[in-house]
């Protein structure tokens, strides 16, 4: 058998404080506005992606989280064709460029084999998709040799996912073509710009799967009248205002605005018909501690944002980290009180005051909350060079099937 060529790779998670709700082309995945990022840094949260080419392979397959797959799900056909078509553009580029006929087409024949895995798990209700595709697509770019952008081609996978082919804070810009070339993820700042910043993930018990955000956000175009104003007329002045609150690093408006947009999601779901509800009773709590606490300081020190799930996604500056993690800690007590309830990013020990306490005075909730995973801002795709972390041995094949 042929030495499959192998290339493994890995992509970050998004978590968006403008959000993407509704699309106006379901096909070319393009959204009815713009919305903007935060990165997660990949220490913490990740999917790693080996792609193998090779002669010898009879049929395209891809592995996920250690299972076999579908690979002639619609989605991921757009991408490897995306990819299938840049790469054979470039060729013949290439051939024009040099008059060489002979240039290497090698690979472009061979069946693929994809087989891809999150550091999290997928039960935790993580947007993994964004992840998922954006890995898919760099890695599949550099098998193929396409460079250049490819948030295009991510888009075409799981629209939040063109977001997460950069680092840092990232905005999609909707764009106005049709067929959807100007329609691409673009960074605003880098992942060093804000060092301060932390993003802490409290993964909520949920007892059941929500409605997906591919159905949901159909619904609601379909129905909501909310959605269309805030598509057409809240959005445009919010991602100014966002931009600029990066840009200044100040987290009081950055706060304000990730909240309200996170609100006026929630709201435009509620307003689809028959309603969509993605926040239970512990995001609730969530909800009120975060205002309760914010009003004891007089000042915006924390804030919350939800996707299309319970789990709250907050925001801080390092220096409040420790104090509001004890917060969240009281008021849903966990099962146990080991180190298992805090994850990623160590976090430093800090009394709780009874002041504090009654100032939020809110009923605990014990285990509404499984664990806190703490992180911050991290860096786009990346490419891992050590061929042992490959995850397809070189028979091709997956090195650990569960
Ligand atoms: C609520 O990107 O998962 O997380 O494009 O249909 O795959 P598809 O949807 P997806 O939607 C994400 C929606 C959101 C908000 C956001 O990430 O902007």
């Amino acid at each position: 058998m042929d030495k499959p060529n192998i290339v493994t790779c890995t992509a970050p998670v998004n978590i968006a404080v403008i959000k993407y709700w509704g699309k106006r082309d379901e096909e070319l995945i393009l959204p009815i506005n713009s919305s903007l990022s935060v990165t997660l840094h990949q220490e913490q949260l990740k999917t790693t992606t080996t792609v193998a080419t090779s002669r010898s392979f009879q049929e395209d397959r891809i592995w996920l989280n250690g299972k076999e797959e579908d690979i002639t799900h619609p989605r991921l056909q757009s991408c490897l064709r995306e990819i299938f078509l840049y790469s054979v553009r470039r060729l013949a580029r290439k051939r024009r460029g040099d008059g060489d006929p002979s240039v290497d087409s090698t690979g472009l024949s061979h069946k693929v084999h994809i087989c891809s895995v999150n550091n999290f798990p997928t039960a935790a209700g993580l947007a993994s998709s964004a992840a998922g595709f954006a890995c898919l697509v760099y890695t599949l770019a550099r098998v193929f040799g396409v460079e250049g952008e490819l948030s295009g081609i991510a888009r075409q996978g799981s629209g939040s996912a063109c977001r997460s082919m950069y680092g840092g804070f990232v905005q999609w810009i909707m764009g106005k073509k049709d067929d959807g070339k100007d329609s691409l993820a673009q960074q605003v700042e880098p992942e060093t710009h804000w060092p301060e910043l932390r993003i802490l993930v409290l993964v909520a018990s949920a007892e059941r799967k929500p409605v997906g955000s591919t159905s949901g956000m159909q619904t609601s175009v379909q129905t909501s009248s909310l959605l269309k104003h805030r598509a057409e007329s809240v959005v445009p002045g919010r991602m100014v205002e966002m931009i600029e609150a990066v840009q200044r690093k100040d987290f009081a408006a950055f706060a304000e605005l990730t909240m309200k947009d996170s609100n006026q999601f929630h709201a435009t779901c509620l307003d689809t018909y028959p309603p969509i509800f993605y926040l239970n009773s512990v995001s609730q709590q969530v909800i009120s501690l975060v205002h309760r606490y914010n009003r004891h300081y007089g000042e915006t020190r924390v804030a919350y944002t939800f996707d299309a799930g319970p789990n709250a996604v907050i925001f801080t500056l390092q220096q409040h980290v420790p104090e509001f993690v004890q917060v969240v800690q009281h008021f849903f007590p966990p099962e146990t009180n080991g180190g298992q309830f805090f994850k990623g990013l160590p976090v430093n020990h800090a009394a709780l005051s009874e002041e504090l306490k009654q100032a939020i005075g809110l009923e605990p909730m014990p285990k509404g909350i499984s664990y806190i995973i703490s992180t911050k801002a991290g860096p786009g795709p990346c490419v891992v060079e050590d061929p042992t972390l490959h995850l397809l041995g070189s028979t091709g094949l997956p090195k650990n099937t569960v």
